[in-house]
């Protein structure tokens, strides 16, 4: 009797042991298994054309082992789609907010800030170890009426202008590693343009938003952002001599921003892109990546694809060539979400994810010159 008993006691155990055993399995094969496994896609059908380089890698994985800032802008509308949050979280160590950070959110009337939705963006990035990049604290679009419309006095202006800077600053000290304090103020031909901000204040405007970023956030990195300015050309000769001149008198202004808004038919020389950013470097500037996407006309065939990748790669590649491992990220990641077809509505597919989250070609590319940069460190 006593001796069933044990019996049944050590096939209990058994049982127990093995379904432990299964439990513990599973979950290990669940953090193996990333992105870098499923098959690759985009808006169109086939599939199979592009093979998975890596396996258990993450871009984040990789970036973080050669120290690099890999991001994304982020929106906190989406934040209730559970896909976007995880793959948010597996694939970058870097978020920049799409729209919660600039004035006409935050800032929508004269003495109310409307902090909610970029505190969001915060504490999740606070809670899953992410970095935050701010966007942006003076630029000429998404600005409220009482802006747009107001009729201030030029002392005004400049009070308008302190207390919007010091106010969103302070609020994210320590919390935001660096800020975009001046958004696109050149032109094309290389002229500050014709901003609310320029007519009220007069060129000033530029070097007292940054001063009063520094006196805000003494340790926040502050850059000046702009699109079209990745090469050599008119309109980046311009961002350059206004930096300089800054730089000369004492403005604190630690980096340039290439937003890298660029597509499949427009996208700039590999060589005039190291060339710029040599140029910025040597005057003590870091330059960062702040908002890549590489658009494409719709629908994306799998050869517009493959370029696109081919894009991505070259852009990447000669980055990390030129400014090392520094900061690199993407207006978005999933398709989804762009805002592209919102502005360009033939164009589309600019990310690396498609609609349904599948790993696109482009993705693989820079998991590709990840892969290339740890082996080259690993010689
Ligand atoms: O939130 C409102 C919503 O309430 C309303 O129903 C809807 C109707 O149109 O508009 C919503 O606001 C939109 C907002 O995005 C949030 O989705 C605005 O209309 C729309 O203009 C705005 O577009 C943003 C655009 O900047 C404004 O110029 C894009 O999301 C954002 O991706 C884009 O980002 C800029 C960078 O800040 C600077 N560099 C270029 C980049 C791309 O344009």
């Amino acid at each position: 009797m006593l001796s069933r008993r044990i019996m049944l006691i050590y096939i209990l155990l058994i049982v127990v042991i093995a379904l432990a055993s299964l439990f513990f399995l599973s979950l290990i094969t669940r953090n193996t298994s990333t992105r870098v496994e499923k098959p690759s896609g985009g808006e169109t059908n086939n599939n199979d054309v592009y093979t998975p380089l890596a396996k258990n890698y993450t871009l984040k994985s990789l970036a973080d082992r050669l120290g690099l800032k890999i991001g994304t802008a982020i929106s906190f509308s989406h934040f209730d789609d559970a896909n976007y949050i995880e793959t948010i979280v597996q694939e970058f160590n870097t978020v920049t907010p799409e729209n919660e950070m600039k004035f006409v959110l935050i800032h929508p009337f004269p003495s109310i800030y409307t902090f909610s939705r970029a505190d969001r963006i915060v504490e999740f990035a606070e809670k899953h170890g992410l970095k935050v990049r701010g966007h942006c604290l003076v630029w000429h679009q998404q600005l409220p009426d009482w802006i747009t419309q107001g009729n201030f006095t030029r002392e005004e202006w400049i009070q308008i202008l302190r207390d919007h800077i010091m106010t969103v600053v302070s609020r994210y000290r320590g919390k935001v590693y660096a800020w975009d304090v001046v958004n696109e103020a050149v032109t094309e031909n290389g002229y500050l343009r014709n901003s609310v901000w320029l007519r009220n204040i007069g060129p000033e405007y530029i070097e007292l938003a940054f001063r009063l970023a520094h006196e805000a956030d003494p340790n926040a990195l502050l850059f000046y952002n702009d699109y079209g300015i990745e090469s050599i050309n008119r309109k980046s000769d311009g961002v350059y001599n206004l930096i300089k001149t800054l730089l000369k008198r004492g403005v604190p202004i630690h980096g340039v921003g290439f937003q890298m808004h660029i597509s499949i038919e427009r996208y700039p020389d590999p060589d005039s892109l190291a060339e710029n950013i040599k140029r910025f470097r040597e005057l003590g500037l870091q330059v960062e990546i702040t908002e890549m996407d590489v658009s494409i006309p719709m629908p994306a065939s799998n050869d517009e694809l493959a370029k696109q990748a081919e894009i991505y790669k070259k852009i990447f590649k000669t980055y990390l060539d030129s400014a090392g491992p520094n900061t690199f990220i993407m207006w978005g990641f999933t398709d989804k979400y762009s805002w592209i077809p919102y502005t360009f509505s033939e164009s589309g597919a600019a990310l690396i994810f498609d609609e349904k989250y599948r790993t696109k070609p482009a993705y693989y590319a820079l998991v590709e010159v990840l892969l290339e940069e740890l082996d080259e460190i690993s010689k």
